[in-house]
């Protein structure tokens, strides 16, 4: 073997190797002691990975997910495990509280009470390209697919608070991406009453450095929007008066397009009629060019949903509307263009890979998540 293909196959050995140390039977750890649990779009990321090489465990990741599913169609981003002490992680489900504080919640297991990019449907679908199994990878769709289409559904009835055709996210972890500086506007913005935040522990910095974490201020942050968010029983009806916070992320609702173009083609599968999600798709698509694009700067940026203020901050999430297939190609050209800039190309030939910040942006941190690290997936 060439050195590039033993140091690719070392790789690869590699990744199959955290995946299996991490499976716990049903689902994969995405750590075994930063997170504990189950994480939505973790699961979905590790289902693609492990499509490659063994479909059974990749259904199962999955199927493990939607076990889980709320009655509203909602996709918790947490399935907590029930033999992890709750003192593992916080904030842990006595925090959350979800199964006595919504009647959508599921009884049998305990969740988190927000939901995290729906790159499910993608996901299925690429499990579904790559299944050596195909009658069975057809009977697991035949499962999957209705839960995937109360995922979207979800998003589209009670996720749009205001009515643009696009989902909001209620808590930047339910982005994925929790510390970047493209909410920092939005948090910095709330105002917390005193006393709002009873005393809680952060058991993140016991297994990681604090200098890659989110301050503490920033924790005190998260944690109040949940409150919010709890205190109103997850009423998504009641949205934009109970939680302080409700984005339209570029990211977010690109990978929400993405994966109601995979529902066109996984409804072929199932032979269910695929035109609703054409529709959907359609309406993803012009929400997204007419709201989160920005004709000044041409770039896209999240948009606060109620004030319909765009953000101005270059973060990762202005690229993710690159997976329209539709996406104009005066556009495209323009993010290509922020993309190839020193704000975005760590000038390494050969080796690009896109950070989470630009370089050069006044909050970029060469360590803290979010504001500068690469993550593989987002790339
Ligand atoms: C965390 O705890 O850091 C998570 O990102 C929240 O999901």
């Amino acid at each position: 073997m060439k050195r590039g293909e033993e140091r690719l196959a070392a790789l690869r050995d590699g990744a199959r190797l955290v995946l299996d140390e991490n499976w716990l039977g049903s689902s994969t750890l995405p750590s075994r002691t930063l997170y504990p649990h189950q994480w939505s779009w973790d699961s979905a990321f590790i289902a693609i990975g492990r499509s490659w090489y063994d479909q059974a465990k990749a259904q199962r990741e999955l199927e493990s997910l939607f076990k889980a599913q709320w009655a509203n169609g909602k996709v918790p981003h947490i399935v907590f495990n029930p033999k992890v002490p709750d003192d593992a992680y916080f904030p842990g489900p006595t925090f959350w509280q979800t199964s006595t504080r919504s009647k959508d919640a599921p009884r049998d297991v305990e969740t988190s009470g927000i939901t995290q990019p729906p790159i499910h449907a993608q996901a299925a679908l690429e499990m579904h390209r790559h299944a050596r199994d195909q009658a069975s990878s057809v009977a697991f769709l035949k499962w999957l697919y209705p839960r995937l289409v109360a995922e979207h559904d979800y998003l589209a009835r009670h996720r749009d608070p205001t009515g643009i055709g696009l989902a909001s996210v209620v808590h930047p972890w339910e982005s994925g991406l929790d510390n970047s500086p493209v909410w920092g506007r939005d948090l910095s913005e709330l105002a917390i009453p005193a006393g709002a935040i009873p005393p809680y522990q952060r058991h993140d910095l016991a297994h990681a450095n604090a200098a890659d974490r989110p301050t503490n201020e920033a924790y005190d942050r998260f944690v109040y929007l949940v409150l919010r968010y709890r205190d109103s029983g997850y009423d998504d009806s009641v949205l934009l008066d109970a939680v302080p916070f409700t984005m339209a992320s570029p990211q977010f609702n690109a990978i929400y397009l993405w994966s109601t173009h995979a529902l066109v083609e996984l409804a072929d599968v199932v032979g269910a009629d695929p035109t609703p999600h054409r529709e959907a798709a359609e309406r993803i698509h012009s929400a997204l060019l007419s709201h989160l694009w920005d004709p000044d700067a041409r770039c896209f940026a999240a948009m606060d949903v109620r004030t319909k203020e765009r953000g101005v901050e270059d973060t990762i999430v202005a690229f993710a509307p690159l997976l329209d297939p539709e996406h104009p190609a005066d556009h495209r050209t323009s993010i290509v263009d922020t993309l190839k800039s020193n704000c975005f190309h760590p000038d390494r030939p050969g080796d690009f890979v896109v950070p989470s910040y630009d370089l050069l942006g006044e909050d970029f941190d060469r360590r803290r998540y979010w504001r500068g690290p690469i993550w593989i997936n987002t790339n």
